[in-house]
């Protein structure tokens, strides 16, 4: 029987679960016409949310959607391409009409060429000599508009890993052209690098500063999994009790991919019915299959990194400054304040109102195994 968990990359149907609130909200923003900028750790579902956002935005109807990953992008020509297709695919489904759309709003007219890529899908591509890079680069930033305003739609734009612009020096030009948009065509960012993106939107000396409303989304409620975890057992005839999801959920803090992956090396592991050993199990394997990845993690942080991490987990990230513990691990105040920044701008830990946690949850049981 297959398993009916599933961890990796984005998910749909059946594999996603809830995210209600965060998809009213951003369906809400674009209704306003406002830019997002959502950010979140690695792993934590952006990307299936952002693609629901996209499937349910297009079935409305309303609007045309583009997405775009910048993940893979290495250079500005890349790009260019990359989005252009992205663009132009997202305005029909037939390529007659959307070649005969284009030549229709393009300034310049490049040579525009529609090929099927290696699955059967429809690519666009343009060509363009270096000395027509620039403004081509701006012809295709202004496509969105430029289809908004002929066929009176409105169009948003999803820009998902949005912090690798950081490479391509783009941000002033990007910008520039997205702000004559207006209300037109709605941006959507996403990222998972807090750190890169903060100073891409905090400092007022970056273009980006304040343009955007900012919006983290988190790991999913316990409420929500209890249902979704059931049913998957349920329908494939085994069983899990309610306090088990629970310590699922206290070890991965509902960490999608994490809540996911314990699941399945749970449901692979039952006959009949969940027990805590096999939670316990699970949870070893993970860290023993994340071994090398919080290693390299691991050794690059310094020395007051590791006992400040150290620190964090066995103090459960609370009272650090007040707890009778700072005086065992040799820092002082002000070193664990500014060990505590060295290790946010490395994206390594983040603060709620009362606690330092690390990103990964899992990274912290594997502190406790193989670090404590
Ligand atoms: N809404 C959801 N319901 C159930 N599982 C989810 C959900 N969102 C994410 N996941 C789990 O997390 C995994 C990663 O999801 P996704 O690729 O969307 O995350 P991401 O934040 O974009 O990750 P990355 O930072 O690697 O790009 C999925 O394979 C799935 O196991
Ligand atoms: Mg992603």
């Amino acid at each position: 029987m297959r398993n009916p968990f599933y961890y990796g990359n984005e998910v749909s149907g059946d594999d996603f679960c809830d995210r209600e609130q965060e998809l009213h909200e951003l369906t809400g923003d674009v209704r306003s016409g406002l830019n997002v900028l959502l950010y979140a750790p690695r792993r934590i579902g952006k990307t299936s949310l952002l693609r629901k956002l996209q499937r349910e935005l297009v079935q409305s109807d309303e609007y045309v959607a583009v997405f775009f990953d910048f993940f893979s992008v290495s250079s500005v020509d890349e790009f260019i391409q990359g989005y252009f297709n992205a663009v132009a695919k997202s305005f029909d489904t037939v390529p007659e009409r959307v070649m005969s759309l284009l030549k229709s709003v393009l300034k310049v007219r490049p040579n525009i060429q529609v090929t099927v890529g290696q699955s059967g899908e429809l690519m666009y591509g343009m060509s363009f000599s270096r000395k027509e890079r620039t403004a081509s680069l701006e012809d295709v930033l202004n496509l969105p508009h430029v289809f908004a305003q002929a066929k009176k739609r409105r169009v948003v734009v999803i820009f998902d890993e949005f912090q690798e612009i950081e490479q391509f020096d783009l941000e002033k030009k990007f910008r520039s052209i997205v702000q004559t948009h207006g209300r037109d065509v709605c941006y959507l960012f996403s990222g998972s690098k807090k750190s890169i993106l903060q100073r891409m939107f905090h400092d007022s000396s970056r273009a980006f500063y304040r343009s955007v409303k900012h919006l983290r989304i988190g790991e999913i409620p316990l409420d929500q999994w209890t249902g979704f975890i059931q049913a998957k057992f349920a329908r494939t005839g085994k069983e899990i009790a309610p306090d088990l999801i629970h310590r699922a959920f206290t070890i991965t803090r509902g960490f999608p991919y994490y809540m996911q992956q314990l699941m399945f090396e749970a449901w692979d592991r039952t006959d009949a019915q969940v027990d805590e050993s096999i939670i316990e199990d699970a949870v070893r394997l993970m860290c023993e299959r994340e071994y090398d990845l919080y290693s390299l993690v691991w050794s690059d942080l310094t020395p007051n990194q590791k006992k400040t991490l150290k620190y964090i987990v066995r103090s459960d990230g609370r009272n650090l400054y007040a707890n009778d513990q700072l005086g065992e691990t040799g820092l002082t105040a002000s070193t664990l304040k500014s060990t505590l920044d060295g290790l946010m701008k490395k994206d390594v830990c983040e603060r709620t109102d009362d606690q330092y946690l690390l990103v990964d949850p899992l990274m912290r049981h594997w502190v406790e195994r193989y670090m404590a």
